[in-house]
């Protein structure tokens, strides 16, 4: 914080603001003073508002940096597995060998799911989306676990926070199996994060699945990459459910509801269903045509970010990544994901895309490895929901753990001024 001021003139008056400064990035100006002055401000996209002070991730979209708690994705994705990445968003430091061990120990302790929520499964159709099914799952833990629903009572919290991070692959896993008709697969503590969702994913009572290292470490990595992403909609969601106090339960399944639409969570969905629709190399000049068209609204999925205009760097660690797990499962001949690779190549090397600085982002590679690894569509964006149950979990920890207030927006009202109704004298 500085002492650094802004003035702002209104008619004849001059109200100054506060600036503070954080630890990197651009400076802010205080505007909660201006309601006593009669004003608000008018900012309905959040371009120019910081709607919270946190210290989880920093993102420097021009510089394609993304740091948790300081530490660079790329060192993290490095030398940490996704349960230490967690320990780390939630406390605030990466964890002693004893800590990570000690973390990842009472999170397998909780994998499993209260017997009675198999039979809630039941209750939906089996053509039902998954991320339907997510909403309504994760909503209802609140009426399975009502131990821990105090937000107030620190130890809860944590209890709490323990559950989602370790119950969400098993409900993800339990949507895709409900929707097969197959039975639902327990939880194995024996395996990693991911080792243990592949597992419940693929496994049925009648065939063990064998793991594949290449695979685990990929999903693995794909739950790294997408566990934080600072402010967004999703998690503005559940800070903002969080600030009227709804449990914590409450207040991932409406990150999740969030999370479900097309444009936050859907992206990599959408590059499958564009690079089936393309099907064949040979139509890729077509729809690059069709991407430069200004009268066309077609755009090429997977390629450009609202923040990293320069390039994302969880797109290029997954862009290895994809070509290890294309390469392990036999897959670089196969027409979608030849299509792919042909795509990134040409749309690299494109006038129109380097202009506009337009790199594959993290979609891209997330969807085609998900793909490759036997993941049906619909659930990729549930997959997303997992890798993010504990950013929302840390937001929704650290804005509990300060003094908050409810959230509560403003609007520029331009309706009607009052009127009489018509059967009024
Ligand atoms: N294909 C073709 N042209 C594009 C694309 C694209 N994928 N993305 C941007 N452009 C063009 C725009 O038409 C515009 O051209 P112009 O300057 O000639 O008018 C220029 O690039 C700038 O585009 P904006 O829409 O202003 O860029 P913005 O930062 O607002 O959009 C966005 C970012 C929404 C991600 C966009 O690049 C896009 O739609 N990409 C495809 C969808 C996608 O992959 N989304 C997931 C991204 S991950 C995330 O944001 C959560």
């Amino acid at each position: 914080m500085t002492d650094k001021k802004a003035q702002l003139s209104v008619g004849n008056k001059v109200i100054e603001l506060p600036v503070y400064s954080g630890s990197i990035g651009p400076d802010v100006i205080d505007i909660r003073s201006l309601a006593q002055e009669g004003l608000f401000t008018f900012d309905p996209g959040f371009m120019s508002t910081a709607s919270c002070e946190s210290k989880i991730t920093y993102i420097d979209g021009a510089n394609g940096v993304l740091l948790h708690r300081g530490y660079p994705i790329e060192q993290l994705v490095e030398n940490s597995d996704f349960i230490e990445v967690c320990y780390l968003l939630l406390h605030g430091e990466l964890p002693s060998p004893e800590e990570n061990e000690k973390f990842h120990d009472t999170v397998k302790s909780h994998t499993m799911v209260q017997d009675q929520i198999r039979h809630f499964f039941k209750g939906f159709r089996r053509d039902a989306h998954p991320m339907a099914i997510m909403c309504g799952v994760v909503g209802a833990l609140s009426a399975f676990y009502h131990d821990n629903l105090d937000f107030s009572d620190e130890r809860q919290r944590e209890i709490a926070a323990f559950r989602l991070i370790a119950k969400i692959p098993t409900l993800a896993a339990m949507c895709y199996k409900y929707t097969l008709g197959q039975p639902f697969i327990n939880p194995r503590n024996d395996l990693s994060y991911a080792e243990n969702f592949l597992h419940m994913m693929f496994a049925t009572p009648c065939e063990e699945y064998k793991v594949s290292p290449v695979l685990a470490r990929a999903m693995d990595q794909i739950f790294i990459l997408h566990a934080d992403h600072g402010q967004n909609a999703s998690t503005a969601t559940v800070r903002l459910a969080g600030s009227s106090q709804a449990n914590p339960f409450a207040c991932i399944a409406s990150g999740i509801a969030a999370l479900w639409g097309p444009s936050h969570g859907g992206a990599n969905e959408a590059v499958l269903c564009m690079l089936q629709e393309i099907g064949d190399e040979s139509r890729i000049d077509e729809y690059l045509a069709k991407a430069r068209d200004k009268n066309d609204p077609f755009r090429l999925m997977g390629f450009g970010h609202r923040v990293y205009k320069n390039f994302d760097p969880r797109a290029k660690i997954l862009r290895q990544t994809c070509h290890e797990v294309l390469q392990e499962l036999g897959l670089q001949d196969d027409p979608m994901f030849r299509v792919a690779q042909r795509l990134e190549q040409i749309a690299l090397e494109d006038q129109y895309f380097i202009e506009r600085k337009l790199y594959p982002n993290v979609d891209f590679y997330s969807g085609i490895i998900l793909k490759a690894i036997g993941i049906p569509l619909p659930m990729l964006t549930v997959i997303f929901a997992v890798s993010r149950t504990i950013g929302w979990v840390a937001h929704w920890h650290e804005m509990i753990s300060e003094s908050f207030r409810i959230g509560r927006p403003r609007q520029l009202y331009t309706g009607l001024t009052m009127r009489n109704h018509p059967d009024t004298d």
